[in-house]
């Protein structure tokens, strides 16, 4: 059974935007518990704000951590992730990790610590750093070379923390290229993989890329979700939908680019060896129901993102068996990638000495045959419309 799992802050948003208030009123973490169980899904997630009221007391703290904890027994949802907010008290204006002032910087640790040994006791596997405010909005404001250093301090001190404890736990970095700073540190995913090999512990720190965060900067999701696989670095997913470069959207997954959202479920479901999984970690959405739906619609939503799923990978499915695809995909010599470019134990001197490789190549009539890549992607779009 696919894992789904859903952010307290997903369905929980109340909708206030940069121009707006709220339309919703705030949902109970344990209605929100409840209701996802009857929708199909296996487990939860949180910022430690969104289960306790950033300020709480410790009694209260207590309180709401057990009654929690009721919930998921009840309902035998799990958690599989949490992550810290260090964005919205205005103390993290600048940052959390990296913002100019130090004592807010050991305030953030602590915070993210803190936060931390709950999800542990709750059985998280995976705990995500957004850094929505480690950025500027001013290039002289920020030191950049300096603000990485406290970025990779931070995450040093909280794998080695991990590792003393005794945890089984990893860390997750979730890049985004903007919003809520003008520019954000570790943008791309392929930034922050880079980041992560300069690390004192990169086999604790890999990613959870978000669809919209990766489109938001023209890239390709699908492309992002592959390096990051073939760096063994896919320790979690954000599944959205966002249309295009422009603010992000958080729409249900497949509701942005639906073509990348099928390759990406059939990459997720038959990239791995063999034809199976490549990721077998929760499919996580983390998306907002739009301003304008109500409570009903809020529920109607979350389920569309494990629907949209569902129907892809059964369309992925299909896609996979249809004997026509096999033939296409030989076509344009796909499979022919797989294959190393060199013989086994072939060297340079080898290939050098390979006159058909390229003194008797006829490289003018090697470039007449097309890849019938066109082809290939209208099978794969009829099979996405359901036309096959
Ligand atoms: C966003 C982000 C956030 C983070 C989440 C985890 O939409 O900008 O997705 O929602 O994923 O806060 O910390
Ligand atoms: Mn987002
Ligand atoms: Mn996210």
């Amino acid at each position: 059974m696919t894992q789904f799992t859903f952010g307290l802050w997903t369905v929980g948003w109340q909708a206030r935007d940069p121009f707006g208030d709220a339309t919703r009123e705030a949902i109970d973490p344990v209605e929100i518990v409840h209701r996802l169980a009857e929708l199909g899904a296996s487990g939860v997630t949180f910022h430690d704000d969104d289960l306790v009221p950033f300020g709480s007391g410790d009694a209260e703290r207590e309180a709401i951590i057990d009654r929690f904890r009721k919930a998921l027994a009840e309902t035998g949802l799990t958690v599989p992730m949490a992550t810290t907010n260090l964005f919205t008290h205005p103390i993290f204006k600048d940052g959390g990790f990296t913002s100019n002032n130090r004592d807010i910087r050991r305030y953030a640790l602590r915070k993210v610590i803190r936060n931390l040994d709950l999800a542990v006791s709750l059985g998280a596997k995976t705990y995500v750093l957004w850094g929505g405010r480690e950025g500027s909005e001013y290039d002289g404001a920020k030191d950049i070379r300096a603000a990485l250093d406290r970025y990779a301090e931070g995450l040093n001190l909280l794998t080695t923390y991990v590792q003393e404890q005794g945890y089984d736990i990893r860390f997750a970095i979730e890049p985004k290229p903007n919003e809520p700073r003008g520019d954000i540190l570790l943008p791309t995913v392929g930034h922050a993989i880079a980041f992560i090999g300069g690390l004192e512990h990169p086999h604790l720190v890999g990613l959870n890329p978000e669809t919209g965060h990766e489109q938001m900067a023209g890239l390709n999701f699908m492309h992002g979700i592959a390096q990051a696989l073939w760096h063994d670095k896919l320790f979690h997913i954000d599944l959205n939908g966002q249309r295009g470069i422009k603010f992000d959207q958080d729409l249900v997954f497949g509701h942005g680019d639906i073509v990348n959202a099928f390759f990406l479920v059939d990459l997720l479901e038959h990239g791995g060896p063999d034809g199976g999984q490549a990721y077998h970690g929760p499919r996580h959405f983390d998306y907002k129901p739009s301003r304008t739906e109500d409570i009903e619609g809020v529920w109607a939503s979350a389920a569309a993102n494990m629907r949209m799923y569902s129907l892809l990978a059964e369309r992925a499915k299909a896609y996979r068996a249809d004997p026509e695809v096999q033939a296409a995909l030989a076509k344009s010599r796909v499979p022919e990638l797989r294959q190393p470019t060199l013989a086994a134990g072939e060297t340079a001197a080898d290939l050098l000495a390979d006159r058909s490789a390229f003194e008797d190549f006829d490289a003018d009539a090697a470039a007449v045959e097309g890849f019938s890549f066109v082809a290939l992607q209208q099978i794969a779009i009829e099979h996405l419309l359901g036309a096959r």
